[in-house]
């Protein structure tokens, strides 16, 4: 069966975003969501700025059949999330987090690090996707090598500073309650 995920502007890393360049049609995901389980008769899951206990019962209560969480778990021990990325997460620089090209050509949610400062999140001196990475890797890999996320992907959405260093497993379960407490 066919599910629709309604991601809001919130959310962390690559958006789904494909029909136009023009970003402002971009809604936050308490707006879209209503709207799009109005539109359409398949499931449809919210995503973006998701992953506390109340937000899953909110997204409930506007129509979704399921949530899609992602800068929620980024802190967890289970996750990939590098050294950098994690201690940005847990700095105070969480809670600015932009749409950015500049890392892979495409528009992208992350903390705003040096890179995103001096160049404009949305500059055109980034290669098109999927060159923009490279030309990018040796200054990033030496900046990582000293510990610095300066010109880091630091992918992460809007809620990011309620993310903490929380089991997966716990998270999941707890998230998991809270979305069958909202159940009416
Ligand atoms: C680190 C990270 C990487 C992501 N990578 C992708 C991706 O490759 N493709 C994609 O469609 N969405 C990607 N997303 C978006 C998620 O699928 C999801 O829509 C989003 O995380 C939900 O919003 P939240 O981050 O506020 O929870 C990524 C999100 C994060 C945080």
């Amino acid at each position: 069966m066919a599910v629709i995920v309604a991601q809001g502007l919130e959310a962390g890393g690559h958006r789904g975003h494909f029909l136009s360049d023009d970003l402002s049609l971009q809604m936050g995901t308490f707006a879209l969501l209503p709207q799009m389980v109005r539109a359409v008769d398949v499931p449809v899951v919210a995503a973006g700025g998701l992953g506390t206990d109340e937000s899953v019962v909110a997204a409930r209560a506007l129509g979704a059949s399921g949530v899609q969480v992602g800068t929620a778990y980024l802190r967890c021990p289970q996750a990939t999330t590098s050294a950098v990325h994690r201690a940005a997460l847990a700095s105070p620089a969480a809670a600015h987090t932009a749409v950015t090209r500049l890392f892979s050509g495409r528009p992208a949610r992350g903390v705003v690090n040096r890179l995103m400062r001096e160049l404009g999140p949305m500059s055109t001196l980034a290669p098109a996707f999927p060159l923009a990475a490279t030309p990018l890797a040796p200054l990033r890999a030496s900046a990582e090598r000293q510990g610095s996320g300066d010109f880091s992907p630091l992918w992460a959405g809007q809620a990011a500073q309620l993310c903490t260093d929380t089991d997966a497993t716990d998270l999941t379960r707890r998230l998991a309650q809270a979305w069958q407490s909202g159940n009416t």
